[in-house]
């Protein structure tokens, strides 16, 4: 072709159709961060760093008891009055119960994904899991978790529900006192209270040390810092909890 010929249009057979646009196949964000090993451990940590707020905050207030029976039912008064009057009463705290709900099934929901996911790519190997790396409260989450789930039906079906048989024979809405040295004062009661917080204190010490794995915070040089943590966080919230029925069972805490 010289430079004085004109250019030729484009033929029509090679005109360019538009790609049909496939439709994306990615799923939402989260969908995706859940269905990696790496998500679910994210949730777990995530929503155990509430839950642990939640037990350090529980026995803590707990502690009023100490105080007699006015202070603790002022108290329990006060977590329902929380934001009143910008709210009505308990408003507050059902937003509090409501994200504590979502985090304890988000916990449990990741921890049952995460074992599935760990059988099926265990599955092809025939020996046992050695064991060697993996200490007591590492290899006994499952069943802490377990144990911590019935106590925390039993518990509210006794404490907060006042559900017969389980609560004592006078338990009255409003008497939160009360109600709980009744329930502890019966010894079988009180020895699942003392076994129950062993359980969450073994759960309390690895979940608090591997939040930090989990969430891509385990540089070696901060793995003492993370077992001081750990221990003390746990042995300080099983220590309160333990306290109650013992102290209610030798009569120093009496209704
Ligand atoms: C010895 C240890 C414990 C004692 C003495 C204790 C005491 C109580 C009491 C008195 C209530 C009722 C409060 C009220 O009516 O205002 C309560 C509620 C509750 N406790 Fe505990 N508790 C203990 C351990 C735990 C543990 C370890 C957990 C969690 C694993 C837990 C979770 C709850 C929950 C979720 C509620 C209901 C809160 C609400 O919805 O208002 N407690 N507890």
């Amino acid at each position: 072709m010289t430079a004085t010929q004109p250019a030729r249009p484009l033929s029509p057979d090679i005109s360019v159709k538009p790609l049909r646009t496939l439709p994306s196949r990615r799923k939402p964000f989260f969908v995706e961060l859940w269905q990696t090993a790496v998500g679910k451990k994210w949730i777990m940590a995530i929503t155990g760093v509430m839950l642990m707020g939640f037990v350090f905050a529980h026995a803590v207030g707990n502690l009023k008891m100490y105080l007699g029976p006015a202070d603790f039912d002022h108290y329990s008064e006060f977590l329902r009055e929380i934001l009143v009057p910008i709210l009505p009463r308990t408003i507050f705290l059902w937003l509090l119960r409501i994200g504590l709900i979502a985090a304890f099934v988000f916990h449990i929901w990741a921890a049952a994904s995460l074992t599935a996911m760990n059988r099926k790519a265990n599955a092809p190997y025939v020996s046992r899991r050695d064991y060697v790396a993996a200490n007591f409260a590492a290899r006994t989450m499952r069943w802490t978790g377990i144990i911590i789930l019935l106590f925390l039906i039993w518990h509210l079906a006794d404490l907060t529900w006042g559900l017969k048989p389980i609560a004592p024979s006078d338990w009255t809405r409003g008497e939160a006192f009360n109600n709980v040295t009744e329930s502890l004062e019966r010894v079988g009661v009180a020895i699942f209270y003392v076994i129950a917080n062993i359980a969450l204190g073994i759960h309390l010490f690895h979940g608090s040390w591997s939040l930090f794995q989990s969430l891509g915070l385990n540089n070696p040089r901060f793995n003492k810092a993370r077992r001081y943590f750990a221990t003390g966080f746990a042995v300080l919230v099983a220590a309160m909890n333990i306290s109650f029925p013992i102290m209610i069972q030798a009569g120093v805490v009496a209704g």
